[in-house]
């Protein structure tokens, strides 16, 4: 079980380790310095969520991998007075970005800094297991599953939204596909492995679910157009975004000068056939994936 430090971040230590490194450093601070612009961009996929979850008065629900709460608090304000919603997370910077959030909007969400993975609950804690984009960062996934079936109550439910493979991912091919020629030569990703698309072939991801032991699994393929720039320069706005967070910063941060204005020049000129009424516009296409305990 991964514990807070002093510091009052999580030790850099377990399966989940090298995840815990990377949210709380600069990708943390990156995703809770851009939070209202991603909140805006993953709308649509926060009201599929809802709407998976179907949350009703009174039930206990924990966001897994919350980030900066948004799903959370719209999960709270469904369960209501009555209810209990826990945003779980590894990452400090945008757990104190929630508890921010959470005492401007006077929400009753709570947030806790934890991986979910290990951390242990008390058995039948939840009515309902939901996330948006958290649940794909696990090393150990059939065991982190497991644990976290065993906080739900017996038939209790899970909700969640994870990427489809990046080909089907507009907002992530287009820059990716346009900094290829500037970039070194990437290896094949691993399938399954921890990142935002460990979880984009539906068979595995069923496999994974049915070995920890749920039940009634359904995973159904769900698309929306991300707004990934918009404002006066909606290139510049999609560029900056997407060299700074997302599946492409990782790999920017890394060039050397050089590279890094050939990446900026092709990846700005990919989006700017990307321009619509409401600024640059990309599509993004998830699962949507509910089972039972
Ligand atoms: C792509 S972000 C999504 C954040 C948020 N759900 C949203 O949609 O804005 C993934 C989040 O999962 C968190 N995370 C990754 N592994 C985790 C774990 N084992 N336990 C809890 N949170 C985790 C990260 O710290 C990060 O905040």
């Amino acid at each position: 079980m991964t514990q807070n430090t002093a510091e009052g971040r999580l030790a850099t230590e377990g399966p989940n380790a090298e995840q815990i490194e990377y949210w709380n450093g600069d990708a943390g601070n990156r995703w809770a310095h851009y939070q209202d612009k991603l909140d805006r961009m993953l709308q649509p996929f926060s009201d599929a969520v809802l709407r998976l979850g179907a949350v009703r008065p009174g039930e206990r629900v924990m966001d897994v991998g919350c980030g900066c709460g948004a799903t959370t608090f719209e999960i709270a304000a469904h369960a209501g007075a009555a209810g209990h919603t826990l945003g779980v997370d590894i990452s400090q910077p945008m757990i104190a970005r929630a508890r921010q959030r959470a005492a401007a909007l006077n929400s009753s969400a709570e947030f806790m800094l934890a991986d979910a993975s290990t951390h242990t609950f008390p058995p039948g804690s939840f009515d309902l297991l939901a996330s948006r984009f958290g649940i794909m960062f696990f090393l150990e996934q059939v065991p982190a599953f497991t644990h976290m079936r065993k906080a739900l109550t017996s038939g209790g439910r899970v909700a969640f939204a994870c990427w489809r493979p990046m080909k089907e991912n507009a907002w992530v091919s287009v820059p990716l596909f346009a900094a290829l020629p500037h970039i070194p030569k990437q290896e094949p990703a691993v399938p399954g492995a921890p990142g935002p698309f460990a979880f984009d072939d539906r068979d595995r991801f069923h496999g994974v679910l049915t070995s920890a032991g749920y039940s009634t699994i359904e995973i159904e393929p769900f698309d929306a157009t991300l707004v990934v720039g918009s404002g006066p320069d909606p290139v510049a706005d999609a560029l900056q975004q997407t060299l700074d967070i997302g599946p492409l910063s990782r790999i920017f941060r890394e060039l050397d000068d050089t590279q890094r204005a050939g990446t900026a020049d092709a990846v700005r000129e990919a989006l700017t056939h990307h321009v619509g009424p409401e600024g640059v516009a990309l599509g993004g296409a998830i699962w949507l994936v509910t089972a039972r305990a």
